[in-house]
C-alpha cells in the first residue's frame, strides 16, 4: 500500500520537484537505448533511401542502406531492428508464395545485416500480408480469411526466416493456433534458440494506416481485419490472447497499437509478469510528426514523454519509428527530461 502523505506542511510534494537533480533522483521510470526496437522498411534496389510520405522522416531502404543503418543503430546500442519488406505488386499473389522464398527481400536483408552487423538482433513478422494480393494476413477464399490453411504457410515462413538468421519471430496475424505450430516447427528443425515475440494483443486499428502505405499494402487490402484482430472495446480478450500465446510457447508478448492501449500494457505486465512490449505504430508516429510540423506541439519533448509512458505502464521495451533519433539523443544529452 502506498503511504498516505502526512498533512501539509509536514509533507510538501514540491520539495522533490524543486530542481532538475532532485527530479532526476526521484523519477520512478526512465528510458534507455536498450528499451528501443527500431522498425525499418526495406525495398529492392541499391543505394536507395526513399521517404514514406505519411511518415515524415521514415525511409524505405535498399538492403545495402539497411545494412549501413543497422550498423549505426548497433553503434548507438539499439538492441533489435524489426524489418518489414515493401513488396513489389508483381510479387503479391493469392497464394503468397513469396512469403516462403528463402531469398525474398526480408530474408536477404536479414542475411546481409547478420553478416555485417552480427551484434544486433533481428525481429521479423510472421504474416502473409506483405505477399498477399488481397492485402490480408491470411489466404482469402470467397471473401473469407482462412485460418488453418494459412497456418501451414506460416510454419514454412517461420522456418525460412529462422534459417536466414532472424533472432526473434513475431507472429502478427492474430489468428488461431500460430504460436504452438511455429514453436514446434522451430524445435523440430534445430531452431530451439529462436525467440517468439507474439503480437498477442493486437487490435483492429485505424492507427496502422501509414504502415500499410509504407509496405505497399493499402492499395491491395479489401475490407478490414476485424475478423482476426481484437475489437478495440475489449480488454479481457486481450489478456486471454496473451495467456493462450504464453501457453503455446511465446517468450515475449506485444501490445499494439501503443498509446491508445496503455491500459492493456499495464494489465498484461501486472497479470503475467512476462517480457511485455508495446508497438507505437505508424499512426501514432504520424500524429506526433504532423502536429510537430504545424508547430502545435513541441515534437522533441512529446516523443520522449510518449515513450516514457510505456515504461510507466510496465513495458520492457517499445517498437518505435523514433528509436534511432531517440538513441542518438540519449547518447548526446545527459539531461533529456
Ligand atoms: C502486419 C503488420 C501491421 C503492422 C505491423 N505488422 C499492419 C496490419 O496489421 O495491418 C502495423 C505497424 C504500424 O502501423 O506501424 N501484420
Amino acid at each position: 500500500m502506498p503511504h498516505t502523505p502526512a498533512p501539509f506542511p509536514a509533507a510538501r510534494a514540491r520539495r522533490l520537484r524543486r530542481t532538475d537533480w532532485m527530479r532526476d533522483l526521484t523519477r520512478e521510470n526512465s528510458l534507455a537505448v536498450s528499451d528501443l526496437i527500431w522498425p525499418m522498411f526495406v525495398r529492392e534496389g541499391v543505394g536507395i533511401e526513399e521517404p514514406v510520405s505519411a511518415m515524415p522522416g521514415v525511409m524505405r531502404r535498399s538492403v545495402d542502406r539497411a545494412v549501413d543503418a543497422a550498423n549505426e543503430a548497433a553503434n548507438l546500442g539499439i538492441p533489435v531492428i524489426a524489418l518489414f519488406p515493401y513488396t513489389e505488386g508483381s510479387k503479391k499473389t493469392p497464394g503468397c508464395e513469396e512469403a516462403i522464398n528463402p531469398d525474398n527481400l526480408v530474408n536477404t536483408a536479414t542475411r546481409a545485416i547478420k553478416a555485417a552487423v552480427p551484434d544486433i538482433g533481428i525481429l521479423l513478422d510472421v504474416a502473409l500480408d506483405p505477399y498477399n494480393s488481397d492485402g490480408h494476413d491470411g489466404f482469402v477464399v470467397d471473401g473469407v480469411i482462412q485460418n488453418d490453411e494459412t497456418l501451414m504457410m506460416l510454419e514454412q515462413q517461420a522456418l525460412v526466416q529462422a534459417e536466414a538468421g532472424a533472432d526473434i519471430l513475431g507472429p502478427s496475424d492474430m489468428m488461431d493456433g500460430r504460436i504452438g505450430v511455429i514453436r514446434r516447427a522451430l524445435e523440430g528443425n534445430e531452431f530451439s534458440d529462436t525467440a517468439i515475440m507474439s503480437y498477442s494483443a493486437k487490435f483492429a486499428s485505424a492507427f496502422y494506416g501509414p504502415f500499410r502505405d509504407a509496405v505497399g499494402a493499402s492499395g491491395a487490402l479489401k475490407g478490414d481485419k476485424k475478423t482476426y484482430q481484437i475489437d478495440s472495446g475489449n480488454a479481457d480478450e486481450a489478456l486471454r490472447m496473451v495467456a493462450r500465446d504464453l501457453d503455446e510457447g511465446a517468450d515475449m508478448v506485444m501490445v499494439k497499437p501503443g498509446m491508445p492501449y496503455l491500459d492493456i500494457c499495464q494489465r498484461v505486465k501486472s497479470e503475467f509478469a512476462v517480457p511485455t512490449f508495446a508497438y507505437q505504430v505508424s499512426g501514432e508516429y504520424a500524429m506526433i510528426e504532423a502536429a510537430g510540423q504545424n508547430g502545435w506541439i513541441d515534437r522533441d519533448k512529446v516523443i520522449l514523454e510518449a515513450l516514457l509512458a510505456f515504461k510507466r505502464a510496465g513495458c520492457d521495451g517499445i517498437l518505435t519509428y523514433h528509436a534511432f533519433e531517440v538513441a542518438q539523443r540519449l547518447q548526446r544529452d545527459v539531461d533529456l527530461f
